[in-house]
């Protein structure tokens, strides 16, 4: 087995996926409450208002996790649920709850894994700019300090942003998510922001918190051309520019992919002296999200590959990719430690008649990703922990709850937990290689 006896088996959420309580107890409002509320951009006009109530129920959701085993969770907390307008005076009742979450966690032997943005900015800050603001990056880094505070005496894992691209490229070039706008360039400033607003955090939690483990993040779904042609080839590595690398490319090397020069050249001042170097601090990991791979053509669109699986969401599924990527992201940067933050697969599950959910898929997905894994390891990449995505059926953005990641089943309508086959078969997995 290449599995450390330490591995951190997990599960991984989100606040705004999961918590609901959108208003309890003197949250403030976040752009994701807010997009839910605007017509037209949530599938059968959804919300997260409510989504698994984990915000009442998270004991029954930690003892959950106490019964499949999970060595760690990841989760993230709201920004809004403890900085009500993303500065200033903190609401008490909003850090008291994630002190009782990681209470909870550690009383069950769980490692808490928090995540200090996964995309539920205040709306107060959007009201300034948003993260085309470059001092909200230093209200990040002020709420991080602030979480630190409160928790860093039990929390060792402290990630700063959760799937920066997608932040940036889908909420301000494609508009699919929070704050939906539409603006190429915008979604660059955004980019750069980010990453200045990681390397704030990282140094407000290392100043507090020296034996924090800091880490960021990333998604990465592999491209790979179609054709074995010079052209292909040439077209998946600008698509890989432009979106792989960059994150990586400035995180771990200190300058931007080649391919987005021309992009960056347009942003004037955003670019400052000395920025690179405040993006570039020392990790102690980085944290990877991988769901599928693009099979790109000529014209870089991705195409369905005749033969393959796909899931719920329309995505394929193929995990030599997996250890492909690891490899490669090893060899490409001298990378810290890594731990898969997020994988898994969208499937319709549906409650059978003697109540329990089947999903052999699910199972085949996770066994297929997690021997792929195993394949990095042993190919010499230092991999230190996996977390599923989800640990709970959730509100999945702009698809609402219509898309089921987890491997516990949420009824909505009574907000009941069923453990489906596939976490049963992760609590076996557990108890067997750890
Ligand atoms: C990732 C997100 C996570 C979830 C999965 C399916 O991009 O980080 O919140 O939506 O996709």
């Amino acid at each position: 087995m290449n599995f450390a006896t330490d591995f951190l088996w997990g599960a991984a959420t989100a606040a705004h996926q999961i918590e609901g309580a959108w208003q309890a107890d003197g949250k403030g409002e976040s752009i994701w409450d807010r997009f839910n509320h605007t017509p037209g951009k949530i599938f059968n006009g959804e919300t997260g208002d409510v989504a698994c109530d984990h915000y009442h129920r998270y004991r029954e959701d930690v003892a959950l996790m106490q019964r499949l085993g999970l060595r760690a969770y990841r989760f993230s907390t709201a920004w809004s649920r403890v900085l009500p307008t993303g500065r200033g005076a903190p609401n008490q009742a909003g850090l008291d709850f994630y002190d009782r979450l990681v209470d909870a966690l550690l009383a069950a032997n769980i490692q808490p894994f928090l995540t200090l943005y996964h995309w539920d900015l205040p709306v107060a800050l959007f009201e300034l700019g948003g993260w085309s603001n470059r001092d909200v990056g230093h209200y990040f880094a002020d709420y991080a300090a602030l979480m630190v505070k409160r928790l860093g005496d039990r929390v060792r894992y402290w990630t700063t942003l959760n799937e920066p691209y997608v932040i940036a490229f889908l909420g301000h070039h494609l508009g699919v998510h929070a704050p939906g706008l539409r603006d190429e360039l915008l979604a660059f400033q955004v980019t750069h922001h980010l990453l200045v607003a990681h390397g704030l955090a990282t140094q407000a939690i290392r100043a507090l918190l020296p034996s924090a483990q800091v880490g960021i993040v990333l998604d990465f779904t592999p491209v790979e051309p179609l054709h074995d042609s010079e052209t292909n080839r040439l077209v998946a590595e600008t698509i890989w520019q432009k979106t792989g690398a960059l994150f990586p490319d400035p995180l771990f090397r200190a300058h931007y992919p080649l391919a987005v020069e021309p992009m960056l050249a347009q942003l004037g001042t955003t670019l400052q002296p000395g920025d690179l170097a405040l993006i570039a601090q020392k990790l102690d990991y980085v944290g990877v999200n991988f769901y599928r791979r693009h099979v790109v053509d000529e014209q870089g669109r991705a195409l369905a590959v005749p033969g393959s699986e796909y899931t719920e969401m329309g995505w394929e599924v193929h995990a030599p990719a997996f250890t492909q990527l690891l490899v490669q992201l090893a060899r490409d940067y001298r990378l810290p430690p890594i731990y898969i933050t997020e994988n898994g697969a969208a499937f319709p599950d549906v409650v059978d008649a003697d109540g329990r959910v089947r999903d052999p898929r699910r199972v085949n997905y996770l066994r297929e990703h997690i021997a792929a894994v195993g394949d990095a390891i042993a190919r010499g990449v230092d991999v230190r922990g996996y977390f599923v995505w989800s640990l709970l059926d959730n509100f999945e953005w702009a698809f609402g709850c219509s898309k089921r990641f987890g491997i516990v089943y949420t009824d909505y309508a009574t907000q009941r937990r069923i453990v489906k086959d596939s976490g049963e078969w992760y609590a076996r997995w557990i108890a067997q290689v750890g």
